[in-house]
């Protein structure tokens, strides 16, 4: 927008982390948080999209980097295919005892499509029968060649559970997203994409925000495609109570009419009766879509 002009800064690059199912994602960002959180899943799938922002020490700056995990299992391709909307890089997790698999191809095309720039992790490189080589072989054989092998593509050989060259991992993320053009304005009314979202019996509706421009703020009034809300409280990945969050921030938010659908878009209004009416039209649209199905 025009009016952004003269308020643009830039905002930490959106990161989401992609691959076949355990290949090792939500292990790599655990090992990126040092944090458990795979623990837990034992190897299961993940049961949603997890957002976290982590800050790194980069040649004696601090930078921010928000990252999204996303599930692999095949019911989760849609919401995927969405999740690569919102984000600036690719990480493609690649086991290295086990190579490129069909969720590894979807990916690729996923982030294709997104246009974003791709960096592979090869992961797993502790594991017996670990080889890198045949993962870079069978990646260019996708039209991704390695940087060492007279290719554009940063490959970076790790292990998510010995935190093995996770540093030189992030380090390759930050140096692929320093070109790209990340502006955002903080001050304006927040609009972003919506995460994940679920009803929780004693907070209601909850879902994860990924705000993409300007400053979302607690008793903020918005639309997240077809859903009112009115933001009643915001917390960050770790629970922490926010009154306010910036670009690229993802937070989750109590205060939805309904639950939101994950991949849609939230927009925040001046006021209520704004958002009403954008609400209302959407409304009607969807009930019209129905109905002419119904009839069809
Ligand atoms: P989904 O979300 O289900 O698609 O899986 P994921 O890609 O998030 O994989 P996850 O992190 O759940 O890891 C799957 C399994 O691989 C778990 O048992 C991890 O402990 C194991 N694993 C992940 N990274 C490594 C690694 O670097 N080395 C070894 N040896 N095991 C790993
Ligand atoms: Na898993
Ligand atoms: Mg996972």
């Amino acid at each position: 927008d025009e009016a952004d002009k003269d308020h643009l800064i830039r905002r930490p690059p959106v990161v989401t982390v992609m691959g076949h199912v355990d290949h090792g994602k939500t292990s790599l960002l655990d090992a990126i948080r040092k944090a458990r959180v795979a623990s837990g899943e034992a190897g299961g799938i993940t049961q949603h999209i997890g957002a976290y922002q982590v800050e790194l020490e980069h040649e004696k700056k601090k930078r921010k980097l928000t990252f999204l995990d996303t599930p692999g299992h095949e019911a989760f391709t849609a919401m995927r295919a969405r999740g690569t909307k919102v984000t600036d890089v690719a990480v493609l997790v690649v086991a290295a005892d086990d190579g490129v698999r069909p969720q590894t191809l979807e990916a690729i095309s996923h982030a294709r499509a997104a246009k974003v720039p791709i960096v592979v992790a090869i992961n797993k490189i502790d594991k017996e029968g670990a080889s890198p080589d045949r993962v870079k072989q069978e990646l260019s054989e996708q039209e991704l060649v390695a940087e060492e092998w007279g290719g554009e593509v940063v490959m970076v050989p790790v292990s998510a559970i010995k935190g093995e060259n996770i540093d030189k991992l992030l380090e390759m993320v930050l140096l692929v997203t320093e070109v790209e053009d990340l502006q955002a304005n903080p001050d304006r009314l927040a609009k972003g994409t919506v995460i994940e979202a679920h009803l929780d019996k004693a907070k209601g509706p909850v879902a994860t925000l990924l705000i993409q421009n300007g400053t979302l703020k607690s008793g903020d009034v918005l639309a997240a495609g077809p859903v009112l809300g009115k933001v009643r409280a915001m917390v960050d990945e770790n629970g922490i109570r926010l009154k306010e969050a910036g670009p690229s921030c993802p937070v989750e938010a109590l205060g939805f009419n309904e639950v939101p659908t994950a991949g849609d878009e939230f927009e925040v209004y001046p006021d209520e009766k704004s958002a009403r009416a954008v609400v209302g039209d959407r409304a009607s649209d969807a009930r019209a879509t129905r109905l002419a199905q119904q009839m069809a």
